[in-house]
């Protein structure tokens, strides 16, 4: 898949802009506070239908412009045909209450039915916590990734969610003499079922990355950096677990989940282990290195889902040069010029390491203005 045209109008610090992108590598370059994370903000608004980056829809529209709107409107390429997809942001100009309307082949379709027409699997800075942040980072980027191919894994995951609440209220009032054992066997049934589901998913999920990104690491490294990622679940064994063995572990550990008021297994302890050379690379593993790893997971990811979806992503990557040497820098622009497209940001064209082949298109990123090069 790739996009050809696209237009921005009144967006964060953009006023009108029109590209005409290339169909391969794109590379935007522009000094710090100038557009570029909006232009990727913009890009990945089209394919989910929202900004990644807030959730004040005011924030999105040109605040110098003295306009109430905004819009997106780009083409993109699928299997030989070509679709145009429009996203409208108005500003209710007393309320300041935002509504998005969307458009596909120009008839306007609900939220619903425009979300993941463009396929893009965007990379910025904040991903890096999928390394080094907390089990929920990665919980985070598992659970996007599943439902984006499946929506009832998102139902599933929600129904979890308000269930744990439940439960973990009915664990804290049983201490305190409100509630009874007989209710919260009623939690605890409901729990079980979902939490299975969604921890047992989510396992053969991140393996099918894994084989992925294991593929794409090695492009990326010279020497011996052996990548290891493993899913770890809260209950033991979990291949070989179905609700009634779970069912015992629950009953087991009644009276610790009372004293602790907290459900103690279950998805929402769910996390996975990132080793290199068998030690974790959160703590071991420089800025550079975790910047590599965390960029193999990504593209792993975008393989593991064009699998599924029989159709390559768009590759959005932000700032990702900065931190990498020379040498990295390059095999990762040799690798990456292999997906259908790819729209780079960097602060600098020294960044770019461009080996014989290169055929990118450059666009200069300059106070809201993007130049051809
Ligand atoms: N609604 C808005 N209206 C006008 N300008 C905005 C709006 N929202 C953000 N900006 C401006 O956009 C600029 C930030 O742009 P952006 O984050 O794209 O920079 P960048 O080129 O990615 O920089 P860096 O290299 O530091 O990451 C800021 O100067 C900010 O003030
Ligand atoms: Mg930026």
């Amino acid at each position: 898949m790739y996009i050809s045209k696209f237009q921005i109008n009144n967006f964060r610090n953009f006023n009108d802009v029109s590209l005409d992108f290339e169909k391969g590598s794109n590379y935007f370059i522009g000094r710090n506070g100038h557009g570029k994370s909006n232009l990727l903000e913009a890009i990945y608004a089209l394919s989910i239908g929202k900004s990644y980056r807030t959730s004040k829809g005011i924030n999105l529209v040109n605040k110098d412009s003295g306009s109430y709107s905004s819009y997106l409107k780009g083409i993109a390429h699928y299997n030989n045909s070509a679709s145009d997809l429009m996203l409208n942001i108005e500003v209710d100009k007393e309320t300041k209450r935002v509504s998005k309307t969307y458009s596909f082949n120009s008839s306007s379709v609900s939220s619903i039915d425009f979300i993941g027409k463009l396929n893009v699997v965007l990379f910025e800075a904040k991903d890096l916590s999928i390394i080094t942040g907390s089990p929920i980072a990665r919980r985070r980027f598992l659970d996007i990734h599943i439902s984006q191919q499946d929506f009832s894994y998102l139902k599933a995951l929600q129904r979890y969610n308000k269930v744990l609440q439940s439960r973990n209220k009915v664990l804290k009032d049983i201490k305190i003499g409100k509630s009874s054992k007989l209710e919260l066997e009623f939690w605890t049934e409901k729990i079980i079922e979902d939490g299975l589901i969604i921890s047992k998913r989510r396992k053969e999920k991140l393996y099918k990355i894994t084989d992925e990104t294991l593929k794409i690491f090695p492009n990326f490294i010279f020497g011996d950096e052996n990548l290891d990622i493993n899913f770890v679940a809260s209950y033991d064994d979990l291949d070989n677990l179905n609700n009634d063995s779970l069912k015992a572990i629950f009953a087991e550990n009644i009276k610790r989940e009372i004293s602790l008021g907290s459900t103690l297994y279950g998805p929402h302890k769910d996390d996975f282990d990132i080793n290199i050379n068998g030690h974790p690379s959160s703590e071991f593993s420089s800025r550079g290195q975790i910047r590599t790893i965390a960029l193999a997971l990504k593209l792993g990811e975008a393989n593991a889902l064009k699998n599924n979806i029989n159709n390559s992503p768009i590759i959005a990557l932000d700032d990702i040069l900065s931190e990498l040497d020379e040498v990295r820098r390059g095999t990762v622009m040799d690798y990456i010029d292999n997906y259908d497209q790819v729209i780079l940001t960097a602060p600098d064209e020294k960044l770019l390491v461009k080996n014989p082949k290169f055929n990118g298109k450059i666009f200069f990123v300059k106070n809201g203005e993007i130049i051809d090069k």
